[in-house]
């Protein structure tokens, strides 16, 4: 059995931009009141006296957009300097990453993956939801912030969307040739964006990789890394492609991982609840963190049925109503 010693930490459900393919604009989103939301001391105190303790040692803040939660540095410092911690990371879109990239490094987050989806401004802004011009710019100096301030690896995150921005895939993956970036193509999901999905469909990542051996040639790597990535190299190149294919394959047997609601609920997958526990709940109802620790004991040891393929939700289409800001990426 898979350890599963990862914990996607979901600090706030609402973000900076409305990206068509997470939480499209027009779509009513029920977001979490602010009294709802884990507070950082909640959060420490479930990190330390649940989750380390069962075996996590592994953990990424997401959203929505983390940088939007307040003391993001401070609770960054806090779970980081953790003797037990092996693994600090976060996904950002890097909107506001530029000005504090390097208080997040000197807090101990060494590694960070920033969503990119397209290299033309107008593109960008189309898929953001074109909430106001500038934004690819802003991003992009995060990006080249957190180059230069150390983080590595550095991983750019592409959700690819035919005939939106699947022409740029070898422009994207061309970052990797001088820079060691590393640049993460990922099957559109039909998650929380049902006209989207339905009117575009997806591009298995075995034909972008046919694409680019075109041009370059592509070899594997042997390293695998933590997630659900499949690594490959332009040959020469300093950075690495890698290829998340989840529409194309089922990763569910490999999966390290369980996922913290920004309110709350502990999810084992990303697709599938069952089992889920309302933590916050728990804890503001006096539940002990002993017995914390046991529930989380057991939802460990029914976690591979609980997967991808015996999916809860979604509708009879299969697209999924909930949106990955909802879930937490
Ligand atoms: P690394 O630890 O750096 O490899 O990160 P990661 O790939 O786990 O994290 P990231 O937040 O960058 O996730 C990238 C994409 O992987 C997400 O947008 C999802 O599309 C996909 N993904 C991550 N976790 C899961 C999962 O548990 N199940 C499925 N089906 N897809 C996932
Ligand atoms: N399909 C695939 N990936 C998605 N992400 C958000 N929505 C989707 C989707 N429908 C990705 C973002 C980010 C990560 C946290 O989730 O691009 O990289
Ligand atoms: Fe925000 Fe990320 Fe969703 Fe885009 S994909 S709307 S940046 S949470």
């Amino acid at each position: 059995m898979n350890q599963v010693d990862y914990l996607r930490i979901s600090l706030i459900d609402r973000c900076n931009f409305r990206c068509q393919y997470c939480m499209p604009e027009g779509t009513e989103l029920d977001y979490i009141f602010k009294q709802n939301l884990l507070t950082d001391e909640e959060l420490l105190t479930l990190i330390t006296e649940v989750f380390i303790p069962v075996g996590f040692t592994r953990f990424r803040l997401t959203g929505g957009e983390p940088l939007l939660r307040p003391q993001v540095v401070e609770l960054v410092r806090n779970i980081a300097s953790l003797p037990e911690t092996q693994d600090m990371s976060m996904t950002t879109n890097g909107f506001l990453l530029a000005p504090i990239a390097q208080s997040l490094y000197d807090a101990g987050l060494k590694r960070i993956n920033i969503s990119l989806d397209s290299l033309d401004a107008d593109t960008f802004d189309l898929i953001i939801g074109n909430r106001g011009r500038g934004r690819w710019q802003a991003v992009w100096e995060g990006i080249q912030a957190a180059y230069q301030v150390g983080f590595n690896p550095l991983k750019l995150n592409v959700v690819v969307i035919p005939g939106v921005n699947d022409s740029e895939i070898l422009d994207l993956a061309a970052l990797t040739i001088d820079k060691q970036w590393h640049v993460r193509f990922i099957e559109f999901m039909p998650i929380g964006n049902g006209d989207l999905f339905s009117d575009r469909g997806w591009i298995s990542s075995e034909e972008l990789r046919q694409r680019i051996r075109n041009r370059w040639g592509l070899t594997e790597s042997q390293v695998r890394g933590n997630g659900p990535a499949d690594i490959f190299q332009i040959p020469g190149a300093k950075g690495t492609l890698g290829f998340i294919s989840q529409m194309s394959e089922c990763f569910c047997d490999r999966c390290n991982r369980m996922r913290l609601s920004a309110d709350g609920w502990l999810r084992p997958c990303l697709l599938n609840e069952t089992g889920q526990i309302d933590l916050k709940g728990a804890l503001n109802g006096g539940v002990s963190t002993a017995e914390l620790r046991q529930q989380i004991k057991h939802l460990l040891t029914i976690k591979p049925e609980i997967n991808f393929k015996q999916r809860d939700s979604g509708n009879s289409t299969g697209i999924y109503t909930r949106t990955m800001s909802q879930i937490g990426g």
